[in-house]
Parts: structure tokens; C-alpha cells; sequence
């Protein structure tokens, strides 16, 4: 007669009806293999981001990323929970960061009552945080802030280390309000409610990860934790680029695959029996944890029960007599299996054991009882060791590997009373996954040390978080102190109006109007903005603007040379230009946009505005341009020069009326707009309007702003070629973003926050840091790799920790430059809308810039400050599409056409 698999050999001839039901718990090899195969797809597909038809395993990233280096240090109170069915564990954890010195954990047990693991979820955390309070009260803590460790043994969607939300309760638990919340979340309300210690939950873990983290070092790597305690499941580590969801295209992340819940028909099917199917059906969550369901321990005692009541029922058993005990559901535990199925055990003793379950056996009752026993724990073991071969060729295949050598850590109850257990996955794993060679090494303090060691790294991290947040939270600007910058703005433009002193210069530009439409004629125009020079025809006719323009590059040296080589090489680009275009030897008129880089050289330490007639034009500017043309006996009539701010806003004034202020956020950042004349001291008249160039990136050189200056501003002012100059611009624009948040960087670095404190020599360098990377890094369809890429493109080697810090600096610090600026605007608007008697003013903004239009995020958040702190001022901003040089043309035209009027 054919014996079942670990069938002990001293079993009597078996009855028909005994035979019939051990057969159904017999798996073949070919139907493991299936398992094996259909179980790795599953993983595998999971992986990849696909839900199956059916549910199948979940495979959920942990953000566990490395596996213990055994430094970690520090006193961790550990609270498991759901790992062992209806008990709490407490425990004490000291990790030394010293290797091979082990100090024993202190811990305590809680039985947890039915109606609290089957009642509202604020009963059971109540509870937990009351065990907690009892365990901690006969240690002697005192009043020392506490961290806490808390193994979370339910399927989970991690969002961070401490951040948990359940999927779903399986287990036995089944409380309210619960699923779909933050399990973290919910521990600290009851331990805050409890009110007795100060303890701060730092990380949260599902058992499988408490049970690999834990191994000893010194085994080698242990990269699978496998847990069969009341349920049953394994977690491992994966190559990041595999996991679809992560986005992560390095090192290796942790995925509790949750097997528990596989339930492919077609291979588990065949070895489900009907004792499987009335298990489920009877159970809290039917349909559910098909596959743990034939593993975990909570239902080894169950089926054994179903099975024995099945042949009392036939008369196979106990003489036909079903008791109580065989009818009535949790009545056998695993504990009583573990019991009778053990081969040392004589039918004696498996006579006890039904005996003070209440049954009454027959003499051959007993090794037929064990026979049931063994072929149900067998069945266990073999499926068992299908699932975590399906991990081993998940782990050959994704390292590449042929012949893996690999520690298993094992945890939970199965294996700590059914020694059998072992042997028989051990057996099947080698005839499974012939090619690797598994060492299985069990879990310490139950994975209570484990917890404690990803606690620990969970701790770091978020002093280091503290460390950031302190760093940045003055960039952090309140509406109030963004109200107050907007109010020394006002402030400061009507004293620079008046001509008293002020950090705003508010110079008049003599630009009355905006263009009316009636202007014609070919103009040539110059724009030397913060990144380009251009040059452009502007042929102003009655079907509109045309606009042929060619960008060229100014040498560095140029750049940095001497106002004369400028003014020579700018002349250069103009007769390449004139010749290109066919109009060499025409004299056209000229409007110069002329910004930032100038004033940098020195060239407009004195701006002087020629008050007469309509152009504006500053003298030294022009006459070095004109003698530049001279010297190359090329005829130019220079008839405006304008500042860019006035160019933009006179350029998209062409389209829209409305507009009436110019705003640049680009190398610099400066605002014009339209003022009433008679606020003007400088210029004698008294009606009309005339744009006014704030200047505006000079505001708080008088110190005003020196609130809102840290530590980083003044490092950057320190070292820019204009200290205590142009303190507004040096917040905002982009010559100057990048160097704040490289300072900041380099003090998260000397915290040890950043680069695992190793300052490098890339980040010492001045200007590494572009605007256009604060925008690359700061768009929303990066991957935190790909922010990765660009940083390590700048040789700063580092973490996803730190790409997602730096990603942080970045935009605390743009956000504020985008908020100065709103306020700014605010300003301005405001004081258009109070000059007007206004209710409420409709206006455009005429932008460009850089940072302005490149940024994912800035123009936004200027718009959103303009709207919270001028709220009675309905502002749109236009981006100008054609750079300022149209505007210079177009107020060369106006130029033009009222000289002319003057003439006739
Ligand atoms: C350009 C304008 O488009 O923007 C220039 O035509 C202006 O006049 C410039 O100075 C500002 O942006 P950036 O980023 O080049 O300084
Ligand atoms: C259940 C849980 C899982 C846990 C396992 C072992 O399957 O869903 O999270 O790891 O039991 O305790
Ligand atoms: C600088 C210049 C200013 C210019 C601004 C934007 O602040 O001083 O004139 O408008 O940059 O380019």
C-alpha cells in the first residue's frame, strides 16, 4: 500500500477511507513545478506594474535598500503585531554596532482578546498602546524620548519607512476602520491618547523584513526573509531598475511579495482539496489567501480538524463518533499538530493529545491521526518550498547568476516547533532549484533585532530630515512677511519717485505711450539681453511687425573686456548683420535693448536719460556705440536705447493694450511700468504718463531686506563681484539661484546630511550649479533617477536619499524666488490700480527671461502671490515670444513718428 511522503513507517495498513483522504493532500513533483513556474510569472508580472486576471501576489517595495552593514546603534522598543496570531510582542532592543557583541533583548508577550481582533481599529491600538505602557513601566526609561519599531505583519502599500497603509486584514484580524489607513498613523494617535511615554514611531516592517534584516552578519548576504507563522510569506532583495513602480534604475530595494494571496486556478487547483475549499469558505475572508490558506498556521489545526471530522463522519475514526471538539471551528491549533505529527512522538502520546482535546480514540485512531498530521504539514512544507523556489529563480535570473549561493532567514512558529518542517522544504527546494545552494539560518529574537536595525537606519534618516527642514525653513516665506516685502516696495517706489533716497532708482525712460498702430518704417534693433545678443530688422508696416533677427555669440573675453572691445565687437555683428540682409550703407534707425551684463562692466555706472524730445537715450551709451560706428565708417543713427524690461512691455503692448508693465526674470530681474507723470518729481510735466524703470534689483540695498536674508544670501553676496549690490536680483534670478542652493548644499554636507558628509571638490566650485538644471531637476515628469543623472553629470556622486534632498533645496529656494517676485509685481499693480482710483484694475504683465519661461514651476507660483496679495488687480501675464528688440524698434518707430510731427 502506498505510503504517503514522510508517512511514518511504524503506520498500521491504512483503511480505504484514511488512504482516500491522505491521497488528496499528496502533490506531485510535475504539480510543484507548476507552482513554481505560475508563482514566478505572477512575481514577475507584478514587478512589471501588471495586475493578473486573478488576484495574484502583490510584490510591494519596503524602502529597505540595503541590507544591515552591523554599525547600527542604539536602545529600540520593537512592537510586533499580527506576525503570531492573537499575541502582541513587545521587546527591548539594544544593537552595540559592535560585531559579535550581542546584548539580549528583553521582551513580553500579550495575548490579544478575540473581540478586540475582531472590533474597531481604535480598540486594538488602544490596546497595543497599552501593552506598550506595561512593558515600558518596569524598565527604567524614565522620561527619554523613545523610538519605536513596528512589525506590521499585514499587506501593505508602503509610501516611506514610516508610512504603512493595510491593504487588507487577513489572519484572523478583521477590525474596523483600518484598511485603506495609515497603520503608522493610527499607532501614534493611540500611544499620543495613552499619554505616558514619549515615543516616536520611526519605521514600520512587515515580518519577513524584520526576519532577514536580523541575521547575524557574518553568514554571508541573507537577501530572502521567510516567515511561516500563523500566515505565511517571504520578502527579498530586487534589483530597483526591475521594479516598475520605483522608477529607480539602481541598487537594490526589498519586496515583501506577499504570496499568501496567489491563486492561479490552474495550478493550485489541482492539488486544492475539499477540506481546502470548506476551510476558506468558513473563514473570515473567503476567496482570500488561497495559497496561505494551505501553509500558515493558523489553518494547519483547521484542516487536520476537517479532515478528522470527515472520516469520524464515515466511521473511519473514533468509531464513528463525532464530539464537539471535531465540529467546532479554531478547535485544534497548530500547537497540537506540531504535537502528534512529530516521529518521536509514540501513538502514546498522540493519544494524550486527542484525549485532552476532549475526543476519545480508538488504539488505531492514534497513528492514523499522525499519519493526517504528517500529510497535512507535508503538503505545507513541499508548497512552501515551490513558493521560495520561484523567489531562487527569480534571484538567478536577475543577477544573472547560474549557481546562486544564497542564506535563507527563517522565522515564526512552523518552523520553531515542527522540525520536520525544515527538512521537507529543504528536501524540495534542492529538487526544485537544483542550481542553487540555499542555506537556511534562523531568525534572531523572532526578527525583533531585525526591526531594530532598519529602526535604526529609519532613525537616521530622519535626523537628517530634521537637519534639512531647520535648513530650509527660512526660505519658507509666510504670507505676512510676503505682504511686508510688498509694502516696502510701495514704499520704496514712491520715495525713489519723489527722489528721496531709496534702494528703487525708478529712472524715467521717456517712453510716454505705448505704440498707437500708426507707426511705419524698417528699423534696426539690438538686444544685448543676460544670455543673447541679437540683431533684428523690424519692418513695422500696415499688415503688422516682421521680424528678421540672427543671435550671436559674445566671446567670454568680450564679455569681460573693456567697454570699447564690446562696443567694437557689437558693431562687428551689426555690419555682418546689414550685409546679410542686403542693407550695407543705409542708415537705419537704432533702438539699443540694453541690459544687466552692461551695467556689470561698468558701462552705465551713471545712466544719464536726455530729457528732450520722445526717444530716450543715454548719452555715453550711444555716443560709444556711435563712435564704435564711426571708427568703422559705417553711418548709424542711434534713436532709443532701452532698458529690456521697457522693450517687453512695449513689445507685447503691440498685441495687448493692457499692458502696461514689463517684467524680466532671466540672468537678472528687473520691472517698468506705466506711471502718471505728475508722481514723476524728476520730469516736469503733469499729465500724461511715462514708463518708469524701477530698477527693482536693487531693492533692500539699504538693508530692508535683511530679514529675509540667511546665511546662504550672504555667503553668495560675499562672493559675487558686487557685494551689498542688488540684493532683490541676487534672491530671484537665475545668475543667482544656483549658487544658493550650492551653498546649502554644501552645509547639509558638513551636517552629514548630504554625501554621506564627504565634501567634494565639484561642489566647492563656484557657478557648477545652472538655473537650467533648478528647472530640469524641478520637472514634474523626472524620475528622482533621472535627477540622479544630472546631478552625478556634475560629478556629485549620490544616494536616491540625496537626489530627493537636492530636489528639495531646489525648490524651497526657487519657490521663494518666484514668491519675491510676486510680490514684487503686487507692488506694482497696486500702486497702477491707486494712482487710477481703481476698484479694480485689469492689467497685463509683458515677461521673459530665462528662468521665467524655463522654469516648470515659477510662473505659477509668481501668479498665485500676485492673486493672495493683490487681490482687487486681475493680472495676466504675457509671454513675450520676440524678446525685447521689438519693443526697442517699436519705441525707435514712436521715436521717429513724433520727431517727424516735430519737424512738420
Ligand atoms: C530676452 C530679451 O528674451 O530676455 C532680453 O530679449 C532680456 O532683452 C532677456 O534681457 C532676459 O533673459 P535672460 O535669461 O537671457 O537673462
Ligand atoms: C500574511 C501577511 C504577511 C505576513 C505573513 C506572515 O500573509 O499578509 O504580511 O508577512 O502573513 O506573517
Ligand atoms: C539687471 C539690470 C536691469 C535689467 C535686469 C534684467 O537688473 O540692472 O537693467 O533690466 O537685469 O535683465
Amino acid at each position: 500500500m502506498a505510503r504517503p511522503a514522510g508517512h511514518p513507517s511504524r503506520c498500521l495498513p491504512i483503511s480505504p477511507q484514511v488512504q482516500e483522504c491522505l491521497q488528496q493532500f499528496k502533490v506531485t513533483g510535475a504539480q510543484l513545478r507548476q507552482i513554481q513556474t505560475s508563482l514566478l510569472g505572477s512575481m514577475e508580472q507584478a514587478l512589471r506594474g501588471q495586475a493578473g486576471p486573478a488576484p495574484a501576489v502583490r510584490m510591494l517595495p519596503t524602502y529597505v535598500g540595503s541590507i544591515p552593514h552591523g554599525t547600527e546603534q542604539g536602545d529600540f522598543v520593537v512592537l510586533e503585531l499580527g506576525a503570531t496570531g492573537a499575541s502582541l510582542r513587545v521587546l527591548w532592543v539594544t544593537l552595540t554596532g559592535i560585531e559579535g557583541h550581542k546584548v539580549e533583548p528583553r521582551s513580553q508577550e500579550f495575548v490579544i482578546p478575540q473581540e478586540v481582533m475582531l472590533g474597531p481599529g481604535q480598540q486594538l491600538f488602544d490596546f497595543a498602546a497599552r501593552c506598550l505602557s506595561e512593558f515600558l513601566d518596569v524598565l527604567p526609561v524614565g522620561n527619554q524620548g523613545l523610538q519605536l519599531g513596528f512589525s506590521f505583519s499585514f499587506p501593505c502599500h508602503q509610501t516611506g519607512l514610516d508610512k504603512s497603509t493595510l491593504i487588507s486584514w487577513t489572519k484572523g484580524f478583521k477590525c474596523s476602520d483600518v484598511e485603506g489607513q495609515d497603520v503608522v498613523q493610527l499607532l501614534r494617535d493611540a500611544i499620543q491618547r495613552q499619554g505616558a511615554y514619549s515615543i516616536d514611531v520611526v519605521a514600520v516592517v512587515n515580518d519577513t523584513v524584520g526576519t532577514m534584516m536580523g541575521c547575524e552578519p557574518g553568514v554571508g548576504p541573507c537577501e530572502v526573509g521567510l516567515v511561516v507563522d500563523t500566515g505565511t510569506n517571504a520578502c527579498y532583495m530586487e534589483e530597483a531598475r526591475h521594479v516598475a513602480v520605483l522608477d529607480e534604475d539602481r541598487g537594490r530595494v526589498c519586496i515583501s511579495i506577499e504570496w499568501g494571496s496567489f491563486s492561479d486556478e490552474g495550478a493550485l487547483g489541482p492539488v486544492q482539496t475539499i477540506f481546502d475549499r470548506t476551510l476558506d469558505h468558513e473563514s473570515l475572508n473567503p476567496g482570500a489567501q488561497r495559497f496561505e490558506k494551505m501553509i500558515g498556521g493558523l489553518y494547519l489545526g483547521e484542516l487536520v480538524r476537517l479532515v478528522l471530522a470527515h472520516l469520524a463522519q464515515r466511521g473511519a475514526l473514533f468509531g464513528g463518533h463525532t464530539s464537539p471538539v471535531l465540529r467546532s471551528q479554531g478547535s485544534i491549533l497548530l500547537e497540537h499538530v506540531a504535537e502528534m505529527e512529530d516521529p518521536s512522538a509514540g501513538a502514546a502520546r498522540v493519544h494524550a493529545v486527542l484525549q485532552d482535546l476532549g475526543l476519545n480514540p480508538k488504539a488505531s485512531d492514534a497513528e492514523w491521526v499522525q499519519c493526517v498530521c504528517v500529510a497535512v504539514c507535508t503538503r505545507a512544507a513541499q508548497l512552501c518550498a515551490a513558493a521560495l523556489a520561484a523567489v531562487l529563480s527569480r534571484l538567478q535570473h536577475s543577477r544573472e547568476q547560474q549557481a546562486l549561493q544564497i542564506a535563507v532567514a527563517t522565522g515564526g512558529r512552523v518552523f520553531e516547533r515542527h522540525p520536520r518542517f525544515l527538512s521537507v522544504l529543504r528536501e524540495t527546494v534542492m529538487l526544485l532549484a537544483p542550481d542553487c545552494n540555499v542555506s537556511f539560518i534562523p531568525s534572531v529574537d523572532g526578527g525583533g533585532r531585525g526591526v531594530a536595525m532598519v529602526t535604526a537606519v529609519a532613525a537616521r534618516l530622519a535626523a537628517h530630515r530634521r537637519l534639512l527642514e531647520e535648513t530650509l525653513a527660512p526660505f519658507r516665506l509666510t504670507r505676512e512677511q510676503l505682504a511686508e516685502v510688498q509694502a516696502q516696495m510701495r514704499e520704496a517706489m514712491a520715495k525713489g519717485l519723489q527722489g528721496e533716497a531709496s534702494s528703487l532708482r525708478m529712472l524715467p525712460t521717456y517712453v510716454r505711450a505705448t505704440p498707437d498702430g500708426s507707426e511705419r518704417g524698417d528699423f534696426l534693433a539690438l538686444d544685448l539681453g543676460g544670455t543673447n545678443f541679437r540683431v533684428l530688422l523690424v519692418r513695422v508696416a500696415t499688415g503688422g511687425v516682421q521680424i528678421s533677427s540672427q543671435i550671436y555669440s559674445i566671446p567670454e573675453c568680450v564679455a569681460q573686456g573693456s567697454g570699447q572691445q564690446l562696443f567694437d565687437h557689437i558693431v562687428d555683428c551689426i555690419v555682418d548683420f546689414q550685409q546679410k540682409q542686403g542693407l550695407s550703407g543705409q542708415s537705419l534707425p537704432l533702438g539699443f535693448t540694453f541690459s544687466f551684463p552692461c551695467r556689470q562692466m561698468g558701462l552705465d555706472q551713471v545712466r544719464k536719460t536726455s530729457g528732450s524730445g520722445a526717444g530716450c537715450c543715454d548719452n555715453r551709451v550711444a555716443q560709444q556705440l556711435e563712435a564704435s560706428f564711426f571708427v568703422q565708417a559705417v553711418e548709424l543713427n542711434v534713436v532709443a536705447i532701452v532698458n529690456d524690461t521697457v522693450g517687453t512691455m512695449m513689445s507685447c503692448g503691440y498685441e495687448d493694450p493692457h499692458c502696461e508693465v514689463g517684467l524680466i526674470v532671466g540672468t537678472g530681474t528687473n520691472a517698468c511700468y506705466m506711471e502718471e507723470l505728475r508722481n514723476v518729481a524728476s520730469v516736469d510735466g503733469d499729465s500724461g504718463q511715462m514708463c518708469i524703470n524701477t530698477e527693482w534689483g536693487a531693492f533692500g540695498d539699504d538693508g530692508s531686506l535683511s530679514m529675509l536674508s540667511t546665511r546662504f544670501d550672504a555667503c553668495v553676496d560675499q562672493a559675487s563681484i558686487n557685494p551689498g549690490k542688488q540684493r532683490f536680483e541676487k534672491m530671484i534670478s537665475g545668475m543667482y539661484l544656483g549658487e544658493i542652493v550650492r551653498h546649502i548644499l554644501l552645509h547639509l554636507t558638513s551636517l552629514g546630511v548630504l554625501f554621506r558628509g564627504q565634501q567634494t571638490q565639484r561642489l566647492q566650485t563656484r557657478d557648477i550649479f545652472k538655473t537650467k538644471f533648478l528647472s530640469e531637476i524641478e520637472s514634474d515628469s523626472l524620475a528622482l533617477r533621472q535627477v540622479r543623472a544630472i546631478l552625478e553629470d556634475l560629478g556629485l556622486p549620490l544616494t536616491s536619499d540625496d537626489a530627493l534632498m537636492v530636489l528639495e533645496v531646489c525648490q524651497a529656494v526657487s519657490k521663494r524666488a518666484a514668491q519675491l517676485c510676486g510680490a514684487g509685481v503686487a507692488a506694482v499693480v497696486e500702486k497702477i490700480r491707486e494712482n487710477r482710483g481703481l476698484e479694480e484694475l485689469t492689467i497685463s504683465v509683458g515677461v521673459d527671461g530665462t528662468l521665467y519661461k524655463l522654469h516648470p514651476h515659477f510662473s505659477s507660483l509668481v501668479a498665485a502671490t500676485v492673486r493672495e496679495l493683490a487681490p482687487r488687480c486681475v493680472v495676466t501675464f504675457l509671454q513675450s515670444e520676440d524678446g525685447s528688440g521689438k519693443g526697442a524698434a517699436l519705441v525707435t518707430a514712436v521715436a521717429c513718428r513724433l520727431a517727424q510731427r516735430t519737424r512738420v
